[in-house]
């Protein structure tokens, strides 16, 4: 009788021990777009899903900050309800689920880095100066106000989708892929090739994407033409291009299962930022010719190599 009574309260000890590891472990492991779901690759950072937004004041402002990242055509495009100031992309179509997948160009390490010295202005940067960044070199546009609702809503959704990264900090998954240098330059006759066969029944033979259905927005972005990002944003230089395509597209794919090879990447990229676009230069960027990343297509350059061979490579 007694023994069977300890038994059971040995019994009732175990599995209440079992419930909590398997809470803790949950409770660790179940960021991501999917809460609930056991991510089991912790190699890459992801970032939270809609759902963990809370529920207050707070909350609706990281929620719109949100919606602008997701629809800013929507609320800034063409026919947009808060002010007509964008080339209609959305900041998503290049910082994909809202800027939280792994190597999907996130913003991960933004809230931990930031304010941060950027070598292109030569200045200490705040988030909302690296924002307006984008609005102006990758959207083609202008940005809100630094004092308005919307910058303060995009800032606000940014900093939280960063919170748990440790100040300082970048863990690998954040931003875009590094990939090898070729040995030799990329090559936009090759990248014709891989366009042609990898990308083009999406975002168009002439690379013009395709509008949604409400035509407020794209289905599929375009990546040159007159309403894609100018020469002067960060996917004209062709690292940052190849690295961001080899892991997302086509945008079926991600990090684990890519479909084109690393070589295809550099052409391809080689291939669509030789095509024309918005030709918006900031003569005030790279003050220290000495930072320039090697792939700047534009001189003049602290070396003695040609604007072509910085832009196409070979860089080693
Ligand atoms: C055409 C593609 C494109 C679009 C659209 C775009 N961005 Fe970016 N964004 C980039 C690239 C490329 C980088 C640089 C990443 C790198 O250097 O690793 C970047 C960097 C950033 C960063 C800094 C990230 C970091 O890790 O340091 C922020 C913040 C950012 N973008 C916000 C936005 C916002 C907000 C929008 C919409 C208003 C937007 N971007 C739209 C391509 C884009
Ligand atoms: C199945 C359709 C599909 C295919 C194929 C595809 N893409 Fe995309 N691509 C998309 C969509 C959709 C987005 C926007 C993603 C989002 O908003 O979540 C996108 C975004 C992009 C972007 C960032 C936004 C922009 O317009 O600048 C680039 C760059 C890009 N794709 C390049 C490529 C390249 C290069 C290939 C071929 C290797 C390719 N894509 C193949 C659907 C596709």
């Amino acid at each position: 009788m007694k023994f069977s009574r300890l038994f059971k309260l040995l019994h009732f000890f175990l599995m209440a021990a079992f419930v909590l590891a398997l809470f803790t472990q949950c409770s660790n492991q179940s960021i991501g777009n999917n809460p609930g779901f056991i991510v089991t690759d912790t190699s890459c950072w992801v970032g939270p899903g809609v759902y963990q937004i809370p529920e207050n004041k707070t909350g609706d402002t990281i929620r719109y900050g949100r919606a602008l990242i997701s629809q800013t055509a929507y609320y800034l495009g063409a026919k947009g309800t808060v002010s007509q100031t964008t080339n209609g992309m959305n900041c998503q179509n290049c910082h994909l689920d809202a800027g939280t997948k792994p190597w999907g160009n996130n913003f991960g390490r933004v809230s931990s880095n930031y304010p941060l010295y950027r070598a292109r202005s030569g200045t200490m940067e705040t988030i909302r100066k690296r924002i307006s960044d984008c609005f102006e070199r990758s959207l083609n546009g202008i940005p809100p106000d630094s004092g308005s609702y919307e910058m303060e809503a995009i800032v606000a959704y940014i900093r939280w989708v960063g919170q748990d990264v440790a100040k300082n900090t970048t863990p690998r998954g954040t931003g875009i892929q590094e990939l090898p240098y070729m040995n030799r330059a990329a090559d936009p006759v090759k990248g014709e090739w891989v366009y042609t066969s990898f990308c083009a029944n999406c975002h168009g033979k002439n690379g013009e994407g395709a509008p949604d259905k409400d035509r407020i927005g794209y289905q599929y972005p375009p990546l040159w033409g007159k309403h894609s990002y100018n020469v002067s944003a960060g996917l004209y230089r062709l690292s940052r291009f190849a690295g961001f395509v080899k892991c997302n597209m086509p945008n079926t794919v991600n990090y684990h299962n890519p479909v084109i090879t690393n070589e295809q990447a550099w052409d391809v990229a080689a291939f669509v930022n030789s095509r024309e676009r918005p030709n918006k230069k900031w003569s005030t960027d790279w003050p220290d010719i000495r930072k320039k990343p090697v792939d700047h297509p534009f001189g003049p350059y602290a070396d003695t190599l040609s604007e072509k061979q910085h832009k196409y490579g070979p860089w080693k």
